[in-house]
This record gives structure tokens, C-alpha cells and sequence, in this order.
């Protein structure tokens, strides 16, 4: 039986993996959203929110979903320098390599999107915005005020670093989509499915009211602490269905074992 457990386990490992997109109504909404910006002439859209929110896997789903119709290019991992940052640039601009040794000219690239305005509309994907220097944001935005690149760029908001988003980007008249944690009715929707993908219905039925409550209040509602705490819950009942298993109450998800999840975790603590 324990290859259930170890299955269930792995379906919550965090992972970004557009196959397994789940339809909630705050992706739903931000999903739409997107789209509707790609037909405005808004320059750049910010997607922001808390670690774990989804950011990442939103961007990837629209590359998913847009890359037949639309001229759309994801760079998914920062660049390390702004040469690397431009040397992608170039090949998206370009098809082509940007040769060695040449030096990166910002003017060179703003007179070429100018160029190309009203025959090209690239979109530009960025994950990880928060990696940038200013500078570089500062670059790209003169880059989207050309009309002919849309950059929306996630960037991920703590505590302290939201004051820096709400200066330095929602002042600028760009449109902005936030992604929040997800609601009781969301978590149960996203616990749900993220175990019917994987096969998994028994299981998710076993996912009630005093459950999902339980692991809202312990997460937040953050998809990615979710996902930490039932995969350490499974591997509790992996270990047990190993070693102990008449301890395991087949019938019920334990309200002991996903408290003992929430300690390993740090979530609650004794
Ligand atoms: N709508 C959804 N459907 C399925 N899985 C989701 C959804 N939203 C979030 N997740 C899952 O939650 C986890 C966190 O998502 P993601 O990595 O996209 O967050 P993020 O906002 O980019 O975080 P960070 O700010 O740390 O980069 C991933 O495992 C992702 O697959
Ligand atoms: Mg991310």
C-alpha cells in the first residue's frame, strides 16, 4: 500500500509545472487579466505577491498558452549581468547571437524597438524582477515606453520589500495584477485536485472541512507551505503504513498526524 503514500507525496513536491496549472478563482482571475493587457497598449504589467503565491507558474502558463498566437519570449531565470540580460535581448530582437566583444549600447537597442514599432509586438516574459538592479528596471521600462515590447515581469513582495514595489513600480501608471494566498475554498480546491491529477480520489475525499481548516490556518492559505506540509503529512503515513500499520485509520485523514506534519514543519510547535 505505502506506494500510495510515497505517490501522494510527490504529487505536492514544488515544482512549476504548467501540465498541472489548477483553475482557481484567483488564477482564474489574474489569468484573464493577463490576457486582456496582451491586446492593450499598457507597456508593462507587474505580477506580484508573496513567495509561493504562483507568480512563476502563471507567467509559464501564459507562455504555454500564448506562444501560438502571439510573438512571446519567457526568460524564466535571471540574468546574472546586464551583458546577458542584453545578449538575450538581442537573440529575441534579432534570431541572432549578439557577436563577441561587442559592446552593449541600451541607445542601440531603444533606436531598434522604435524601429520595429507597428510591425513587431514582442512580449517579453521576467521572471524574478526583484533580481534586477534598479538600473536594469529602469532600462526596461524605457524599453517598453517604446510601445513595441510588453515586458510583465513577477516580482516577489515581502515584508519590507513592498515598499519598494509600490514606489517604484505602481507609481508609474503600470498595470499591476496581484496574487494572493489562496482562500479556505481555494486550498480545498487546490489540495482536491493537486490529488486527483495524480490519481488519487480516495484520498481526496478524505480531505474535509476540519482538515482544510486546519491547513489554512497553519499556511496561510500560501500554496507553497501547502505544499510542504502534505508532503511531510504523506511521508508520516508513508512511514507508518511501513512500519506501524494498524496505527493508520484508513478511513479518516488524521487531525494527530497532520499536527505532528505542522511541528516538523515549525508551523505549530509544542
Ligand atoms: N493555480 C495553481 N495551480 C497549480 N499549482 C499552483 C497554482 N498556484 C501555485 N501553485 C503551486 O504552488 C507552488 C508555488 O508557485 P510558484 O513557484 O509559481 O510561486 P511564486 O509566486 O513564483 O513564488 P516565488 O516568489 O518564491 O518565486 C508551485 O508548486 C506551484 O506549482
Ligand atoms: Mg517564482
Amino acid at each position: 500500500m505505502s506506494y500510495r503514500y510515497t505517490d501522494a507525496k510527490e504529487a505536492f513536491i514544488d515544482e512549476v509545472k504548467t501540465g498541472e496549472y489548477i483553475e482557481l478563482e484567483g488564477s482564474r482571475r489574474a489569468f484573464r487579466q493577463l490576457e486582456h493587457s496582451l491586446g492593450k497598449s499598457t507597456k508593462m504589467v507587474l505580477i506580484y505577491g508573496k513567495p509561493g503565491t504562483g507568480k512563476t507558474l502563471l507567467l509559464h502558463r501564459l507562455y504555454e498558452k500564448k506562444r501560438g498566437e502571439v510573438e512571446i519570449h519567457l526568460l524564466d531565470i535571471p540574468s546574472g549581468t546586464r551583458r546577458e540580460f542584453y545578449r538575450k535581448l538581442f537573440r529575441i530582437f534579432t534570431g541572432k547571437d549578439l557577436p563577441p566583444k561587442t559592446k552593449v549600447d541600451f541607445e542601440t537597442f531603444v533606436a531598434f524597438a522604435r524601429r520595429i514599432k507597428g510591425k513587431r509586438e514582442i512580449v517579453v516574459l521576467l521572471d524574478e524582477a526583484q533580481m534586477y538592479p534598479k538600473e536594469m528596471l529602469e532600462e526596461i521600462r524605457v524599453l517598453s515606453d517604446t510601445g513595441s515590447i510588453k515586458f510583465i515581469i513577477t516580482l516577489h513582495k515581502t515584508e519590507d520589500e513592498d515598499l519598494v514595489a509600490k514606489q517604484h513600480f505602481q507609481s508609474r501608471i503600470w498595470e499591476t495584477i496581484e496574487l494572493r494566498d489562496a482562500t479556505p475554498l481555494e486550498l480545498n480546491a487546490y489540495i482536491h485536485k493537486r490529488l486527483l491529477q495524480h490519481g488519487h480520489n480516495e484520498l481526496a475525499s478524505l480531505f474535509r472541512d476540519r482538515q482544510i481548516k486546519l491547513i489554512h490556518r497553519w499556511t496561510g492559505g500560501n500554496f507553497r507551505e501547502c505544499n510542504k506540509l502534505l508532503y511531510t503529512l504523506f511521508e508520516i503515513y508513508e512511514y507508518y503504513d511501513q512500519h506501524d500499520p494498524q496505527k493508520i485509520d484508513y478511513n479518516k485523514i488524521s487531525i494527530k498526524y497532520l499536527e505532528m506534519a505542522a511541528i516538523k514543519i515549525g508551523f505549530i510547535h509544542v
